[in-house]
């Protein structure tokens, strides 16, 4: 009998500490729609339903942090169609989630490049954010219109422009600095990347933060991801030996 939800939430709580911090890229919504034959959108729609169990799945679990990826900057080139579903969905989350994320305690930011955001899009996630900024439970970083590279050289260029203004000496910049001007500064490091559909690829997703992160690649599609999924992720995660590039001794 494979164990329900619950008992693979007790073994968590007994097996010893959840990671802090979860990334998860949420690949595979294209792959179920078609496997229905039916259009991408509906796809990304179940896929939603996936992200309130997760939220919901974390907060039972202790974790603190989750960082999804919900729209790279490589998204906008797909067909105008698909763009617009995913962003309609995006504002219709808000609009549906805000009330529920802000009773379960949960801060919802959103990270990434948002000067291609529509008008509208702008103000649900400016509200989204505002509505749920006295959340402590747990923190959602929503990542739309996010790319790694990009958001490095953001760092890199906001760096440049305060030692052009004399605010910053080039040898004070270190690792510390640099982390934080990236978008994940208030967070720190993912201690575990989850990746759905089987794909064993980072796909410009927090190059910088995930150098020390475990990872845990799933062949379940993302619209198929379940409560007892994520608490599999997490006990597989409890049984790694993390050691930072040093040696631990026995
Ligand atoms: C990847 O599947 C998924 C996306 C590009 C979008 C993720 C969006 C959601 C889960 C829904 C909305 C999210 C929130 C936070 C409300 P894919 O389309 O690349 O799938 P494929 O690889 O099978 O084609």
């Amino acid at each position: 009998m494979t164990p329900s939800a619950d008992d693979l939430l007790s073994r968590l709580k007994l097996q010893g500490a959840v990671p802090g911090h979860v990334a998860v890229i949420m690949d595979g919504n294209g792959r179920w729609a078609q496997r229905r034959n039916l259009p991408r959108t509906a796809g990304h729609q179940a896929g939603m339903a996936s992200v309130r169990g997760l939220t919901e799945a974390g907060i039972q679990a202790g974790v603190s942090t989750l960082t999804i990826f919900a729209f790279s900057q490589e998204n906008w080139q797909r067909p105008q169609e698909e763009v617009d579903a995913l962003m309609a969905l995006l504002q219709h989350y808000v609009a549906t989630q805000s009330a529920e994320l802000t009773a379960q305690g949960v801060r919802v930011r959103v990270l990434g490049d948002r000067s291609p955001l529509s008008a509208h899009a702008l103000k649900a996630v400016e509200f989204v954010e505002s509505e749920t900024e006295q959340g402590r439970v747990l923190a959602l970083n929503i990542c739309i219109s996010y790319g790694a590279r990009a958001e490095l050289t953001r760092a890199a260029r906001l760096l440049s422009e305060e030692v052009a203004a004399g605010r910053l000496a080039p040898a004070d910049i270190d690792e510390a600095r640099f982390a934080e001007r990236l978008y994940t500064a208030p967070w720190g490091d993912p201690d575990l990347l989850i990746r759905t559909s089987g794909e064993f690829r980072l796909s410009n997703f927090l190059l910088w933060q995930l150098a020390y992160a475990e990872f845990y690649v799933t062949p379940v599609l993302w619209p198929d991801f379940s409560r007892e999924h994520f608490f599999e992720a997490l006990l597989d995660y409890q049984r790694r030996d993390r050691r930072f590039g040093r040696v631990v001794n026995e």
